[in-house]
């Protein structure tokens, strides 16, 4: 078994608001990210898969496929889009990283396994000093 990973980038805008709070409630969890008028982040997003060596190839899966995978299912998806507003699978969850790796998790899993390779890690990385690591499950 061998893991790999790919790394690509997104830009989005967000808040982290819930509605059912007061806006004094949410400014004291959420402090500037409560911010009525948005703010952006530029998103990293690292995907490892794992997998056995294919004998003919050298390789667990070809990058440039999950490079592409990763463009078209979530890069197209979120880049330059608000979060709370423009996706139609994010419309009813809170858009913190974490909830974000999970929803990434959840598209790239099964089209990872039709790769033939297992997801292991989606690390998703929202500023200098954060980055939330999903690896399934509970
Ligand atoms: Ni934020």
């Amino acid at each position: 078994m061998i893991y790999i990973t790919r790394k690509e980038h997104f830009n989005a805008a967000h808040k982290l608001y819930n509605s059912n709070w007061t806006e004094a409630q949410n400014y004291e969890v959420f402090g500037k990210c409560a911010n009525k008028n948005w703010h952006g982040h530029n998103y990293e997003l690292e995907v490892t898969i794992k997998g056995e060596v294919n004998k003919e190839t050298g390789f667990v899966v070809n990058l440039k496929d999950l490079g592409d995978l990763i463009k078209v299912d979530i890069t197209e998806l979120l880049d330059h889009k608000n979060l709370n507003m423009d996706v139609e699978g994010l419309l009813n969850t809170l858009p913190s990283t974490e909830n974000l790796a999970i929803f990434i998790w959840d598209i790239l899993k099964p089209k990872i396994a039709l790769m033939g390779a297992e997801l292991h890690c989606v690390k998703l990385r929202e500023t200098e000093n954060n980055y939330v690591e999903y690896f399934g499950g509970k």
